[in-house]
């Protein structure tokens, strides 16, 4: 059985993780294939919230294994804090059972993470994804797969001359370093393999598999808004690379798009709103980073950031979510093109300067009235259970998915309503 991939379009944060646990429930296996803990990933489960940032969303799902692939930099102290509040929150020890890590994947160690702490450019989530990115293109990186091979002093020395060059005054020790990788053995050692090859074999056996995306198009090394950016590539063509199987298994590309946009950290976003209607769209969408807790800053629907995504991505469907949280604005904008030093474009510029200088050009739609969370629940149970689909939207509400897919040209195969696993309205 092929596989399906669940990406971001936008600049993450769209909702990967709630329809990676809807979709699980048909899977056997859950995979990453890119990022590390810069990721934060939420599943609301009734009044239980969880948030993952190196377990895949499947977790949920006793009967799903999860990978964590070759693509990934691990911090193997946050995976094992994150695995024993699974556990100790009551759910099953998957170490040794069903959670693995590649041994292709690359290790975040506690130097990775005192350079991060430095950046003051981009933004980034402080959590070392960029310098064990850097490692690994510079092949000095450390792997699972190495744990056993490594040369302490060599990479003492190395990284407290990376500290010092950058003007930090951590240090670390061979002796430290020795513990650390004796620590990562202990604890994981049960868990390291050659994933690709399970995936592998798990397609042989007809398994389905979800690769699941982290960050979103335009965050993505080579096709975002570089460099404010994150360290490696978000989307669909390293979805089959990063955990080790050929692009052919990939029959499903879900694009997982925010019915606004959101963004954390620096860089333009040029439909960025300073007013009340982006207010509105921080405070009911609750929009704070899952990892970081920043505010996420909100703006109106990017066309030209979807069509960027649409094309480096192709994605077969694209699941909408938090329609809900415009409920309540009387007004809707799409942004179809930009206005750049006086031209009119409708593709993403590709330097960070010229994306600053963009204004947005709108198309207006009329808005529909503000629900609970309640509510929006019971009008996504009563779609579904009448197998009416968005037909049980408020007029306005199937308006903008209508034109939406009309603008993106991709059919719009779910619709998100609010937080709750259940919240979600397919289409029929
Ligand atoms: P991810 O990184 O793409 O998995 O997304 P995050 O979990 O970082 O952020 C999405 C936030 O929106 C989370 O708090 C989700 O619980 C929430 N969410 C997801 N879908 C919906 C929706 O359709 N409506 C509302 N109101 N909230 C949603
Ligand atoms: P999910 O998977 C939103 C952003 C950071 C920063 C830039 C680089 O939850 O959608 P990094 O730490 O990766 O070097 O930071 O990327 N960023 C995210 N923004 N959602 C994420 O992940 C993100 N992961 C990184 O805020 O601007
Ligand atoms: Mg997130």
């Amino acid at each position: 059985m092929p596989a399906t991939v669940v990406l971001g379009s936008q600049w993450g944060d769209e909702g990967k993780g709630k329809l990676v646990d809807r979709i699980a429930e048909k899977a056997s296996w859950v995979a990453r294939f890119q990022g590390g803990n810069n990721a934060g990933h939420t599943v609301v489960l009734g009044e239980r919230v969880l948030k993952f940032h190196l377990l895949p969303s499947g977790i949920t799902r006793e009967d799903c294994a999860l990978v964590l692939g070759d693509g990934m930099v691990v911090d193997p102290w946050v995976l094992d804090r994150e695995l024993n509040d699974w556990v100790e929150n009551g759910g099953d020890e998957p170490r040794g059972k069903r959670i693995f890590i590649s041994s292709r994947a690359h290790i975040i160690l506690p130097y990775h993470t005192y350079l991060d702490g430095l950046d003051k450019k981009i933004g980034t989530t402080g959590r070392g994804i960029g310098p064990a990115y850097a490692d690994k293109i510079n092949r000095i990186g450390l792997r699972f797969a190495e744990l056993d091979e490594a040369d302490v002093e060599i990479m003492a020395t190395r990284q407290n001359a990376a500290l010092a060059a950058a003007g930090c005054d951590q240090r670390v020790s061979a002796e430290e370093l020795s513990e650390n990788l004796s620590w990562i053995q202990e604890r994981f050692s049960n868990c390291i393999c050659d994933t690709g090859i399970l995936l592998d074999n798990a397609l042989k056996l007809g398994e389905r598999i979800v690769l699941e995306g982290a960050q979103g198009c335009l965050l993505d090394i080579d096709q975002g808004t570089y460099p404010y950016v994150t360290s490696s590539v978000t989307s669909r063509g390293n979805a089959g690379h990063g955990a080790g199987i050929h692009p052919g298994h990939i029959d499903t590309v879900i694009g997982i798009t925010k019915a606004y946009i959101t963004r954390v950290g620096n860089g333009a976003m040029p439909t960025e709103l300073y007013d009340a209607d982006g207010e509105h769209m921080g405070s009911v969408g609750h929009e704070f980073g899952t990892t970081t807790g920043r505010p996420r800053r909100c703006g109106w629907f990017d066309l030209v950031v979807m069509r960027h995504a649409q094309r480096v991505n192709g994605f077969t469907e694209i699941a909408l979510t938090k329609l809900d949280v415009l409920g309540g604005l009387d007004l809707l904008k799409i942004c179809v093109g930009y206005e750049l030093d006086g031209k009119e474009i409708h593709e993403m510029p590709a330097t960070a300067s010229a994306l600053a200088r963009c204004k947005p050009i709108y198309i207006e739609m009329p808005g529909f009235a503000q629900l609970s969370t309640a509510e929006w629940l019971g009008v996504a149970s009563k779609c579904n259970a009448d197998n009416i689909g968005f037909k049980g939207l408020p007029t306005p509400a199937q308006q903008y998915i209508k034109t939406l897919e009309g603008l993106i040209g991709v059919t719009i195969s779910s619709v998100g309503v609010g937080p709750d696993r259940d919240a979600t309205i397919d289409r029929v």
